[in-house]
């Protein structure tokens, strides 16, 4: 189902849910290992750097130009694959238009754009999603001037009609908060660095969804934008091919109309794939937009200094989330650096299992009941809290809530992980996605990472973790309803680090 496939956190199907909740038994005990406080501070694999543009400026948009007699020409403020941000960036009859008398400033069009066209794997959809001039194109001052341009003797104004503040141009709505909002802002956010406050977004396009293609069943999307920038205007296909249809050039006249935008931040998803770090390495758009601000922007301390955190607290503000809850990572790491404190400076330990045991892939119900019986046994000695839901059974408020105050995350991989982009960053935070035996894919273990958390892989009684090499793997059972996991590793998996022991 298509809906499906865009929602930010799917809901598992109603069937089968259970829900086990363990207080917080007061059974605090002492322990006094080191933990180690900081993880890694870069998330790169490989040190390629890309060859356009120069460190980008820290200062926020800038105000209206005067556009009555000039065409200020476009700025490449920043650039990674299938993530751009631009000054003065213009449309007309829906191209998008680079204004410069230095073409070879800026990347080649298909690390920047494409038609936009459904992505499949096969060549047709490859070579049908190219970008040409029709979408994108490079002009020089004298052209645009004889296409839009005034006369200042004869008092004609320029034909140019501005289109204030930020605007995130979305060429695609897939996997939503996850990917897209959260490429965004780590793209801008990075760009940005050191601007205080960062500028916000005025508006987001969808140049090529409709109004329902861009929500999804469950309404999360939705909820997540508007909770994380609540006056964001948002533009779909039909706004967009207003703006085209009016910028149309009419039979028989000489001089068109262009909308002239003052900041743009263009993102593609055919054009992100297109770069290494998300075409052969992680198959995550997000990824070339923080390898972009960590890398070529210098921003290294970036991952540590709470990108998304200024995100998730609106979103978690809105779901009426406390300043305490909000605040749970920062008193660890507070804790955390006067000494080795138990737990990673952790008050109160939440360890949350996601069941999928209703819907398609999932466990073994034994092993499922072993996991079950296993992390109960861990939270009663060690007096955490254990919650075992199957999503579905939750308000997005309640799921949304509980992620905000969860230190470890289980799961079969599947959409339900996504909520580990609103738990909070602790020197234990800690996602364990299962597979099974040897399947394999980015998608939890990036997103993870890309917000200083850490992440195991389990197939079974083993796992694997960051920096150690996963190549993406489907094998027979991957879907299935019949992936083992013994129970007790996971457990010990989870004791370990909250002791400190696997950093
Ligand atoms: C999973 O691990 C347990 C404990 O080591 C083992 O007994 C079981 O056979 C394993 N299952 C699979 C499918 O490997």
């Amino acid at each position: 189902m298509r809906v499906a496939l865009h929602s930010c956190f799917r809901a598992i199907s109603r069937r089968d849910a259970l829900l086990v909740f363990i207080g917080a038994a007061s059974l605090h005990l002492l322990y006094s290992v080191s933990p180690s406080v900081h993880q890694s501070s870069s998330i790169i694999v490989n040190t390629h750097l890309s060859s356009h543009g120069s460190l980008p400026p820290s200062s926020p948009p800038s105000s209206i130009s005067n556009l009555d007699y000039e065409m200020p020409e476009t700025e490449l403020v920043s650039h990674a694959p299938g993530w751009t941000i631009f000054r003065n960036l213009y449309m007309a009859d829906g191209t998008l238009f680079i204004l410069t008398s230095k073409p070879e400033s800026f990347p080649d069009i298909k690390l920047m754009t494409s038609t936009g066209l459904p992505a499949l794997n096969t060549p047709e959809s490859i070579a049908e999603r190219m970008p040409t001039s029709r979408d994108m194109s490079i002009i020089d001052p004298e052209e645009a001037h004889s296409r839009w341009g005034g006369d200042r003797s004869t008092k004609e104004l320029n034909r140019v009609f501005p289109i204030e503040g930020s605007t995130v141009l979305l060429n695609h709505y897939y996997h939503f908060c996850a990917e897209l909002l959260f490429g965004a802002w780590a793209f801008w956010h990075g760009t940005f660095w050191g601007a205080s406050p960062i500028p916000s977004f005025t508006r987001a396009i969808f140049p090529h969804a409709t109004p329902e293609e861009w929500r999804d069943g469950p309404g999360m999307n939705i909820f997540f934008l508007r909770s994380a920038w609540p006056s964001l205007t948002v533009e779909t296909r039909s706004d967009w091919l207003d703006r085209v249809t009016t910028t149309r050039l009419r039979a028989g006249e000489h001089k068109g109309r262009v909308w002239w935008f003052d900041t743009v931040l263009l993102s593609d998803r055919s054009a992100a794939f297109r770069g290494p770090e998300c075409g052969e390495r992680t198959q995550r758009t997000a990824a070339e937009a923080v390898k972009g601000v960590v890398e070529r922007a210098g921003r290294t301390g970036f991952l540590e200094r709470g990108w998304w955190e200024p995100v998730r607290r609106n979103v978690l503000r809105f779901v009426g989330a406390n300043d305490r809850t909000l605040d749970i990572g920062t008193r660890a790491y507070m804790r955390a650096e006067r000494g080795t404190p138990p737990n990673g400076g952790v008050e109160e330990v939440v360890v949350t299992y996601i069941s999928r045991q209703g819907v398609r892939r999932h466990l073994i119900p034994e092993d499922h009941e072993g996991l079950v019986r296993a992390l109960v046994e861990l939270c009663h000695r060690r007096g955490w809290e254990l919650n075992v839901v199957a999503m579905e059974r939750l308000s997005k408020e309640e799921q949304l809530a509980l992620a905000a105050r969860t230190t470890f995350l289980v799961g079969v991989h599947g959409n339900g992980l996504t909520h580990l982009v609103m738990m909070p960053i602790t020197p234990i935070s800690t996602v364990i996605e299962l597979f099974y035996p040897e399947g394999y894919a980015h998608d939890y273990e990036w997103t993870t990472r890309a917000l200083n958390m850490k992440h195991f892989a389990v197939w079974n009684h083993t796992s694997t973790t960051y920096p150690e090499l996963t190549w993406p793997n489907y094998p027979e059972g991957f879907q299935g309803e019949q992936i083992p996991v013994y129970g007790p590793y996971v457990a010990k998996l989870i004791e370990d680090r909250a002791d400190g022991y696997l950093t």
